[in-house]
Protein backbone atom coordinates (compact mmCIF):
# COMPACT_ATOMS: atom_id res chain seq x y z
CA UNK A 1 0.00 0.00 0.00
CA UNK A 2 0.96 3.77 -0.68
CA UNK A 3 2.53 4.88 2.24
CA UNK A 4 1.33 8.84 3.02
CA UNK A 5 3.83 10.84 4.56
CA UNK A 6 2.43 13.20 7.18
CA UNK A 7 4.39 16.94 6.32
CA UNK A 8 4.55 20.17 8.50
CA UNK A 9 5.54 23.25 6.83
CA UNK A 10 7.47 26.41 7.95
CA UNK A 11 7.14 28.57 5.80
CA UNK A 12 4.45 28.99 3.67
CA UNK A 13 5.70 31.76 0.67
CA UNK A 14 6.11 31.35 -2.94
CA UNK A 15 7.91 27.64 -2.11
CA UNK A 16 6.43 26.69 0.97
CA UNK A 17 2.90 26.74 -0.39
CA UNK A 18 3.35 27.41 -4.03
CA UNK A 19 6.13 24.47 -4.69
CA UNK A 20 5.63 22.16 -1.97
CA UNK A 21 2.59 22.54 0.14
CA UNK A 22 -0.12 23.05 -2.85
CA UNK A 23 1.25 19.99 -5.49
CA UNK A 24 1.48 17.77 -1.78
CA UNK A 25 -1.90 18.22 -1.13
CA UNK A 26 -3.40 18.60 -4.62
CA UNK A 27 -1.66 16.31 -6.98
CA UNK A 28 0.60 14.14 -4.67
CA UNK A 29 -2.03 13.64 -1.78
CA UNK A 30 -2.09 9.71 -2.25
CA UNK A 31 1.50 10.18 -0.69
CA UNK A 32 1.80 13.25 1.45
CA UNK A 33 -0.70 14.78 3.83
CA UNK A 34 0.11 18.47 5.14
CA UNK A 35 -1.12 18.94 8.46
CA UNK A 36 0.58 21.71 10.38
CA UNK A 37 1.84 25.26 9.18
CA UNK A 38 4.17 27.87 10.36
CA UNK A 39 4.67 31.26 9.30
CA UNK A 40 5.44 34.58 10.80
CA UNK A 41 3.16 36.61 8.81
CA UNK A 42 -0.52 36.28 9.67
CA UNK A 43 -1.88 37.12 6.74
CA UNK A 44 0.10 33.79 5.16
CA UNK A 45 -0.58 31.57 7.81
CA UNK A 46 -4.42 32.13 7.25
CA UNK A 47 -3.85 31.73 3.43
CA UNK A 48 -2.21 29.17 3.16
CA UNK A 49 -3.91 27.16 6.57
CA UNK A 50 -7.44 27.72 4.12
CA UNK A 51 -5.87 26.70 0.78
CA UNK A 52 -4.15 23.61 2.60
CA UNK A 53 -7.15 22.48 4.67
CA UNK A 54 -4.95 23.00 7.79
CA UNK A 55 -7.20 23.45 10.83
CA UNK A 56 -6.01 26.25 13.01
CA UNK A 57 -4.71 24.77 16.13
CA UNK A 58 -2.23 23.41 13.84
CA UNK A 59 -1.03 26.99 12.50
CA UNK A 60 1.83 28.75 14.29
CA UNK A 61 2.83 32.06 13.69
CA UNK A 62 6.26 31.24 16.32
CA UNK A 63 8.21 29.23 15.41
CA UNK A 64 9.38 28.32 19.25
CA UNK A 65 5.74 26.65 19.77
CA UNK A 66 5.98 25.06 16.24
CA UNK A 67 9.40 23.26 17.25
CA UNK A 68 8.17 22.50 21.00
CA UNK A 69 6.75 19.37 19.65
CA UNK A 70 7.16 16.89 16.59
CA UNK A 71 3.95 17.76 14.41
CA UNK A 72 4.36 15.58 11.59
CA UNK A 73 7.19 12.82 9.81
CA UNK A 74 8.54 14.96 7.33
CA UNK A 75 9.34 18.93 7.63
CA UNK A 76 9.48 21.20 4.72
CA UNK A 77 11.54 24.46 5.17
CA UNK A 78 11.38 27.27 3.08
CA UNK A 79 11.50 30.16 5.08
CA UNK A 80 14.34 32.69 4.08
CA UNK A 81 17.67 31.97 3.66
CA UNK A 82 19.29 32.93 6.78
CA UNK A 83 17.04 30.43 9.13
CA UNK A 84 17.50 27.67 7.22
CA UNK A 85 20.55 26.21 9.18
CA UNK A 86 18.41 27.07 12.90
CA UNK A 87 15.00 25.68 11.07
CA UNK A 88 17.20 22.24 10.20
CA UNK A 89 19.38 21.97 13.86
CA UNK A 90 15.69 22.86 15.60
CA UNK A 91 13.67 19.96 13.12
CA UNK A 92 16.81 17.36 13.28
CA UNK A 93 16.93 17.42 17.09
CA UNK A 94 13.08 16.11 17.17
CA UNK A 95 14.24 13.20 14.43
CA UNK A 96 12.39 15.02 11.62
CA UNK A 97 13.19 13.91 8.26
CA UNK A 98 13.92 17.13 6.32
CA UNK A 99 13.27 18.97 2.85
CA UNK A 100 15.12 21.99 2.94
CA UNK A 101 15.38 25.05 0.28
CA UNK A 102 18.85 26.34 -0.88
CA UNK A 103 20.85 27.74 0.36
CA UNK A 104 21.72 25.86 3.41
CA UNK A 105 24.34 28.67 5.11
CA UNK A 106 26.76 31.16 3.85
CA UNK A 107 28.99 29.81 6.32
CA UNK A 108 31.83 26.74 5.83
CA UNK A 109 31.64 25.80 9.77
CA UNK A 110 28.24 26.09 9.66
CA UNK A 111 27.57 23.85 6.72
CA UNK A 112 29.94 21.78 8.29
CA UNK A 113 27.67 21.45 10.98
CA UNK A 114 24.82 20.81 10.08
CA UNK A 115 26.15 17.32 8.05
CA UNK A 116 27.48 16.43 11.76
CA UNK A 117 24.75 16.91 13.13
CA UNK A 118 22.24 15.06 10.07
CA UNK A 119 24.76 12.05 10.88
CA UNK A 120 24.30 12.22 14.72
CA UNK A 121 20.56 11.85 14.20
CA UNK A 122 20.30 9.54 11.52
CA UNK A 123 17.76 11.20 9.56
CA UNK A 124 17.52 12.75 5.95
CA UNK A 125 18.30 15.87 5.03
CA UNK A 126 16.99 16.87 1.05
CA UNK A 127 18.23 20.02 -0.32
CA UNK A 128 15.87 21.73 -2.90
CA UNK A 129 18.49 21.36 -5.59
CA UNK A 130 15.45 20.43 -8.25
CA UNK A 131 17.47 21.05 -11.49
CA UNK A 132 18.93 17.24 -10.89
CA UNK A 133 15.09 15.73 -11.21
CA UNK A 134 14.61 17.97 -14.08
CA UNK A 135 14.33 15.97 -17.36
CA UNK A 136 16.95 18.25 -19.63
CA UNK A 137 19.70 18.24 -16.75
CA UNK A 138 19.30 14.29 -16.17
CA UNK A 139 18.71 13.88 -20.04
CA UNK A 140 22.34 15.50 -20.13
CA UNK A 141 23.51 13.21 -17.61
CA UNK A 142 22.56 10.41 -19.40
CA UNK A 143 24.32 11.18 -22.51
CA UNK A 144 27.46 12.16 -20.63
CA UNK A 145 27.01 8.48 -19.18
CA UNK A 146 26.32 6.66 -21.97
CA UNK A 147 30.10 7.21 -22.73
CA UNK A 148 28.89 8.41 -26.60
CA UNK A 149 30.50 11.68 -26.46
CA UNK A 150 33.50 10.10 -24.94
CA UNK A 151 35.04 11.53 -22.15
CA UNK A 152 33.87 14.83 -20.61
CA UNK A 153 36.80 17.68 -20.36
CA UNK A 154 35.17 20.92 -19.79
CA UNK A 155 31.99 22.59 -18.92
CA UNK A 156 31.26 26.55 -19.55
CA UNK A 157 28.17 27.31 -17.69
CA UNK A 158 25.83 30.82 -18.37
CA UNK A 159 22.86 30.97 -15.66
CA UNK A 160 20.90 33.98 -18.03
CA UNK A 161 18.38 34.91 -14.86
CA UNK A 162 16.58 37.47 -17.36
CA UNK A 163 16.68 41.13 -16.40
CA UNK A 164 13.15 41.56 -15.06
CA UNK A 165 13.30 38.46 -12.73
CA UNK A 166 17.02 39.34 -11.38
CA UNK A 167 16.00 43.25 -10.51
CA UNK A 168 12.75 41.85 -8.86
CA UNK A 169 14.58 39.18 -6.76
CA UNK A 170 18.28 40.88 -6.13
CA UNK A 171 17.99 44.50 -6.34
CA UNK A 172 14.59 45.39 -5.15
CA UNK A 173 13.55 41.83 -3.09
CA UNK A 174 14.50 39.53 -0.23
CA UNK A 175 18.04 38.30 -2.02
CA UNK A 176 19.06 42.41 -2.43
CA UNK A 177 21.54 42.17 0.64
CA UNK A 178 24.40 39.67 1.17
CA UNK A 179 24.23 40.48 4.81
CA UNK A 180 20.99 39.98 5.12
CA UNK A 181 20.72 36.76 2.70
CA UNK A 182 23.12 35.26 0.99
CA UNK A 183 25.64 36.53 -1.94
CA UNK A 184 24.62 35.78 -4.98
CA UNK A 185 26.31 32.95 -6.02
CA UNK A 186 24.63 30.96 -3.15
CA UNK A 187 21.23 32.83 -3.83
CA UNK A 188 21.24 32.23 -7.73
CA UNK A 189 23.18 30.15 -8.56
CA UNK A 190 23.80 27.11 -5.47
CA UNK A 191 22.07 25.07 -8.47
CA UNK A 192 24.52 25.72 -10.77
CA UNK A 193 27.18 25.30 -9.03
CA UNK A 194 25.34 21.89 -7.81
CA UNK A 195 25.03 20.82 -11.38
CA UNK A 196 28.25 20.88 -12.37
CA UNK A 197 29.88 18.68 -9.19
CA UNK A 198 27.04 16.64 -10.12
CA UNK A 199 28.03 15.99 -13.86
CA UNK A 200 32.35 16.45 -13.26
CA UNK A 201 31.60 13.33 -11.00
CA UNK A 202 34.13 14.63 -8.95
CA UNK A 203 34.56 17.43 -5.84
CA UNK A 204 35.61 20.73 -6.86
CA UNK A 205 39.31 21.21 -6.27
CA UNK A 206 39.99 24.66 -6.81
CA UNK A 207 37.67 27.65 -7.52
CA UNK A 208 38.33 31.13 -8.46
CA UNK A 209 36.05 34.42 -9.12
CA UNK A 210 35.76 37.73 -10.04
CA UNK A 211 32.23 39.55 -9.98
CA UNK A 212 30.82 42.82 -9.18
CA UNK A 213 27.58 45.28 -8.74
CA UNK A 214 28.37 47.18 -12.14
CA UNK A 215 25.27 48.83 -12.81
CA UNK A 216 22.32 48.98 -10.17
CA UNK A 217 23.83 52.09 -8.29
CA UNK A 218 23.39 55.66 -7.66
CA UNK A 219 25.82 56.51 -10.20
CA UNK A 220 24.22 55.18 -12.98
CA UNK A 221 20.29 56.58 -12.37
CA UNK A 222 19.61 58.49 -15.76
CA UNK A 223 19.35 62.46 -15.37
CA UNK A 224 16.26 63.47 -13.12
CA UNK A 225 15.12 59.93 -12.55
CA UNK A 226 13.10 59.82 -9.22
CA UNK A 227 13.19 57.64 -6.27
CA UNK A 228 9.51 55.90 -7.38
CA UNK A 229 8.79 54.71 -10.47
CA UNK A 230 5.61 55.66 -10.27
CA UNK A 231 6.67 59.52 -9.92
CA UNK A 232 9.57 58.62 -12.56
CA UNK A 233 9.12 60.92 -16.13
CA UNK A 234 11.12 57.35 -17.36
CA UNK A 235 8.01 55.00 -16.08
CA UNK A 236 7.42 54.47 -19.58
CA UNK A 237 10.98 54.21 -21.00
CA UNK A 238 12.92 52.56 -18.55
CA UNK A 239 13.33 48.76 -18.99
CA UNK A 240 13.36 48.34 -15.05
CA UNK A 241 10.21 50.48 -14.70
CA UNK A 242 8.00 48.93 -12.09
CA UNK A 243 5.60 49.60 -14.33
CA UNK A 244 6.76 47.75 -17.06
CA UNK A 245 7.46 44.73 -14.94
CA UNK A 246 4.40 44.71 -13.37
CA UNK A 247 1.44 46.92 -14.36
CA UNK A 248 2.03 46.06 -17.88
CA UNK A 249 3.10 42.88 -18.22
CA UNK A 250 -0.39 41.51 -16.38
CA UNK A 251 -2.12 42.80 -19.01
CA UNK A 252 -2.62 39.54 -20.66
CA UNK A 253 -1.53 37.58 -18.02
CA UNK A 254 -3.99 38.41 -14.48
CA UNK A 255 -1.66 35.84 -13.12
CA UNK A 256 1.51 36.72 -14.16
CA UNK A 257 4.02 35.42 -11.33
CA UNK A 258 5.79 38.48 -9.90
CA UNK A 259 2.96 40.28 -9.89
CA UNK A 260 1.43 37.88 -7.53
CA UNK A 261 3.84 38.21 -5.59
CA UNK A 262 4.17 41.74 -4.70
CA UNK A 263 0.12 41.29 -3.63
CA UNK A 264 0.31 38.49 -1.32
CA UNK A 265 -1.75 37.40 -0.25
CA UNK A 266 -3.93 38.98 -2.25
CA UNK A 267 -4.83 38.30 -5.33
CA UNK A 268 -3.21 40.48 -7.91
CA UNK A 269 -5.30 43.30 -9.63
CA UNK A 270 -4.38 46.09 -11.76
CA UNK A 271 -5.32 48.70 -8.88
CA UNK A 272 -3.68 46.40 -6.10
CA UNK A 273 -0.05 45.94 -8.16
CA UNK A 274 -0.35 49.76 -8.70
CA UNK A 275 -0.73 50.25 -5.39
CA UNK A 276 1.81 47.89 -4.32
CA UNK A 277 4.50 49.81 -6.51
CA UNK A 278 3.38 52.98 -5.52
CA UNK A 279 4.04 52.56 -1.81
CA UNK A 280 5.97 49.36 -1.75
CA UNK A 281 9.88 48.44 -1.84
CA UNK A 282 8.92 46.62 -5.42
CA UNK A 283 8.18 50.09 -6.51
CA UNK A 284 11.33 51.73 -6.11
CA UNK A 285 13.80 53.21 -8.24
CA UNK A 286 16.95 50.24 -9.33
CA UNK A 287 19.66 52.17 -8.99
CA UNK A 288 18.47 53.62 -5.84
CA UNK A 289 18.18 50.61 -3.88
CA UNK A 290 20.03 49.01 -0.81
CA UNK A 291 21.14 46.00 -2.59
CA UNK A 292 25.05 44.84 -2.49
CA UNK A 293 24.93 41.67 -4.39
CA UNK A 294 26.80 41.41 -7.39
CA UNK A 295 24.61 41.55 -10.92
CA UNK A 296 27.90 39.32 -12.64
CA UNK A 297 29.91 36.97 -11.45
CA UNK A 298 32.21 34.37 -13.27
CA UNK A 299 34.22 31.23 -11.73
CA UNK A 300 36.88 29.25 -12.93
CA UNK A 301 36.50 25.63 -11.42
CA UNK A 302 38.93 22.75 -11.53
CA UNK A 303 37.50 19.28 -10.03
CA UNK A 304 39.62 16.64 -8.33
CA UNK A 305 39.40 14.42 -11.80
CA UNK A 306 40.85 16.97 -13.97
CA UNK A 307 37.53 17.94 -15.37
CA UNK A 308 37.15 22.06 -15.58
CA UNK A 309 34.55 24.22 -15.59
CA UNK A 310 33.37 28.17 -15.97
CA UNK A 311 30.22 29.31 -14.92
CA UNK A 312 29.02 33.18 -15.41
CA UNK A 313 25.87 34.04 -13.99
CA UNK A 314 25.21 37.56 -15.43
CA UNK A 315 22.18 39.90 -15.20
CA UNK A 316 22.28 41.23 -18.39
CA UNK A 317 19.58 38.53 -20.23
CA UNK A 318 16.79 39.47 -22.24
CA UNK A 319 15.43 35.67 -21.89
CA UNK A 320 15.53 33.67 -19.18
CA UNK A 321 17.42 30.18 -18.58
CA UNK A 322 20.72 28.03 -17.87
CA UNK A 323 22.97 26.92 -21.24
CA UNK A 324 25.31 24.60 -20.32
CA UNK A 325 28.30 22.77 -23.25
CA UNK A 326 29.77 19.90 -22.24
CA UNK A 327 32.74 19.48 -24.23
CA UNK A 328 34.30 16.20 -24.71
CA UNK A 329 36.85 14.03 -26.12
CA UNK A 330 34.60 12.93 -28.77
CA UNK A 331 31.72 15.79 -28.96
CA UNK A 332 30.10 18.29 -28.21
CA UNK A 333 26.51 18.48 -26.29
CA UNK A 334 24.54 21.68 -25.85
CA UNK A 335 21.64 22.32 -23.59
CA UNK A 336 20.05 25.50 -23.62
CA UNK A 337 17.15 26.56 -22.06
CA UNK A 338 17.20 29.92 -23.71
CA UNK A 339 16.53 28.58 -27.16
CA UNK A 340 14.99 25.36 -25.83
CA UNK A 341 17.41 22.45 -27.34
CA UNK A 342 19.65 20.24 -26.56
CA UNK A 343 21.91 19.44 -29.52
CA UNK A 344 24.64 16.45 -29.81
CA UNK A 345 27.96 17.08 -32.04
CA UNK A 346 29.48 13.88 -32.63
CA UNK A 347 32.62 15.28 -34.37
CA UNK A 348 33.26 13.05 -37.76
CA UNK A 349 29.31 13.69 -38.46
CA UNK A 350 27.81 16.11 -40.68
CA UNK A 351 24.42 15.68 -38.84
CA UNK A 352 23.86 16.90 -35.75
CA UNK A 353 20.85 15.43 -33.29
CA UNK A 354 18.38 17.60 -31.74
CA UNK A 355 15.57 17.91 -29.86
CA UNK A 356 13.32 20.71 -28.05
CA UNK A 357 14.13 20.66 -23.80
CA UNK A 358 10.12 21.14 -23.54
CA UNK A 359 9.54 17.66 -25.23
CA UNK A 360 10.78 16.31 -22.44
CA UNK A 361 8.78 17.46 -19.91
CA UNK A 362 5.66 15.32 -19.13
CA UNK A 363 4.57 16.80 -16.03
CA UNK A 364 3.69 20.10 -14.48
CA UNK A 365 5.22 22.24 -11.95
CA UNK A 366 8.43 24.81 -11.70
CA UNK A 367 12.00 24.75 -12.90
CA UNK A 368 11.35 21.97 -15.83
CA UNK A 369 9.33 19.73 -14.21
CA UNK A 370 11.89 19.40 -11.42
CA UNK A 371 9.97 20.38 -8.45
CA UNK A 372 7.87 18.13 -9.01
CA UNK A 373 9.70 15.08 -9.80
CA UNK A 374 11.64 16.00 -6.55
CA UNK A 375 8.55 15.97 -4.68
CA UNK A 376 7.71 12.44 -6.16
CA UNK A 377 11.38 11.13 -5.56
CA UNK A 378 11.68 12.33 -2.00
CA UNK A 379 8.31 9.70 -1.55
CA UNK A 380 10.77 7.10 -2.78
CA UNK A 381 13.30 7.85 -0.85
CA UNK A 382 11.47 7.90 2.39
CA UNK A 383 9.69 5.24 1.54
CA UNK A 384 12.82 2.98 0.54
CA UNK A 385 11.77 2.49 -2.79
CA UNK A 386 14.18 4.65 -4.59
CA UNK A 387 17.65 6.15 -3.83
CA UNK A 388 18.01 9.77 -3.70
CA UNK A 389 19.29 12.07 -6.19
CA UNK A 390 21.15 14.31 -4.11
CA UNK A 391 22.42 14.04 -0.38
CA UNK A 392 23.11 16.52 1.89
CA UNK A 393 26.77 15.73 1.59
CA UNK A 394 26.43 16.65 -2.18
CA UNK A 395 24.52 20.07 -1.16
CA UNK A 396 27.61 20.98 1.37
CA UNK A 397 29.54 20.27 -1.53
CA UNK A 398 28.42 22.83 -3.89
CA UNK A 399 27.91 25.30 -1.02
CA UNK A 400 31.71 25.26 -0.08
CA UNK A 401 31.99 25.61 -3.83
CA UNK A 402 29.73 28.88 -3.57
CA UNK A 403 31.48 30.15 -0.13
CA UNK A 404 35.28 29.26 -1.79
CA UNK A 405 33.90 31.65 -4.93
CA UNK A 406 32.78 34.23 -3.14
CA UNK A 407 35.70 34.76 -0.71
CA UNK A 408 37.83 34.72 -4.10
CA UNK A 409 35.94 37.47 -5.31
CA UNK A 410 36.47 39.62 -2.63
CA UNK A 411 40.09 38.67 -2.65
CA UNK A 412 40.12 39.91 -6.00
CA UNK A 413 39.79 36.58 -7.84
CA UNK A 414 42.44 34.81 -5.74
CA UNK A 415 42.84 31.06 -6.44
CA UNK A 416 40.82 29.28 -3.39
CA UNK A 417 41.05 25.59 -2.41
CA UNK A 418 37.78 24.54 -1.75
CA UNK A 419 38.72 21.24 0.52
CA UNK A 420 42.11 23.52 1.34
CA UNK A 421 45.80 22.37 -0.16
CA UNK A 422 46.80 18.95 0.07
CA UNK A 423 50.43 19.89 -0.23
CA UNK A 424 50.57 23.50 0.28
CA UNK A 425 54.41 24.18 -0.76
CA UNK A 426 52.86 23.26 -4.78
CA UNK A 427 52.56 25.85 -6.85
N1 LIG B 1 14.86 25.87 -5.08
C1 LIG B 1 14.66 26.97 -5.77
O1 LIG B 1 14.83 27.01 -6.97
C2 LIG B 1 14.23 28.21 -5.07
C3 LIG B 1 13.50 29.19 -5.76
C4 LIG B 1 13.11 30.32 -5.05
C5 LIG B 1 13.46 30.47 -3.73
N2 LIG B 1 14.19 29.51 -3.10
C6 LIG B 1 14.54 29.62 -1.67
O2 LIG B 1 13.39 29.28 -0.93
C7 LIG B 1 13.32 30.05 0.27
C8 LIG B 1 11.95 30.70 0.36
O3 LIG B 1 11.79 31.54 -0.78
P1 LIG B 1 10.36 32.12 -1.17
O4 LIG B 1 10.47 32.65 -2.54
O5 LIG B 1 9.31 31.12 -0.85
O6 LIG B 1 10.31 33.34 -0.13
P2 LIG B 1 9.01 33.97 0.54
O7 LIG B 1 9.44 35.25 1.12
O8 LIG B 1 7.90 33.95 -0.44
O9 LIG B 1 8.63 32.92 1.70
C9 LIG B 1 9.30 32.84 2.91
C10 LIG B 1 8.26 32.73 3.99
O10 LIG B 1 8.89 32.44 5.23
C11 LIG B 1 8.23 33.20 6.23
N3 LIG B 1 9.14 33.31 7.38
C12 LIG B 1 10.23 34.08 7.49
N4 LIG B 1 10.83 33.87 8.69
C13 LIG B 1 10.11 32.93 9.32
C14 LIG B 1 10.23 32.28 10.59
N5 LIG B 1 11.22 32.56 11.43
N6 LIG B 1 9.32 31.36 10.91
C15 LIG B 1 8.30 31.06 10.06
N7 LIG B 1 8.14 31.65 8.85
C16 LIG B 1 9.04 32.57 8.49
C17 LIG B 1 7.88 34.51 5.55
O11 LIG B 1 6.84 35.21 6.22
C18 LIG B 1 7.45 34.02 4.17
O12 LIG B 1 6.06 33.74 4.09
C19 LIG B 1 14.47 31.03 0.21
O13 LIG B 1 15.53 30.60 1.01
C20 LIG B 1 14.90 31.03 -1.25
O14 LIG B 1 16.27 31.29 -1.43
C21 LIG B 1 14.55 28.39 -3.74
Amino acid sequence: MNKIISVAIIGCGGRGLGAFGRPMQTRFHDKFHVCALCDISTARLENAGKELGVEEGARFTDENAFFAQKRAELLVIATQDRDHARHILKGLSLGYDILVEKPLSSSREECLSLLEAQKQSGRGVFVCHELRYAPAFRKADEILLSGELGRLISIAAVEKPWYGHFVHSYVRGSWRRSEDSSPVILAKSSHDLDLLQYYARARCETISSTGALSWFKAENAPEGAADRCTDCRYVDSCPYSAKRLYVDRMKNRPDYVFSTIICRPDKPTPERVMQAIRTGPYGRCVYRCDNDVCDNQQCLMRFENGVTATFEMNAFTGNGGREMTFHCSLGELILSEVDDVMCIKKFGREEHEKFSLSSLVNAPGGHGGGDDALILSLHGALTGKEKSATSLENSVESHLMGIAAEESRLRGGEMMYVHGRANPTES
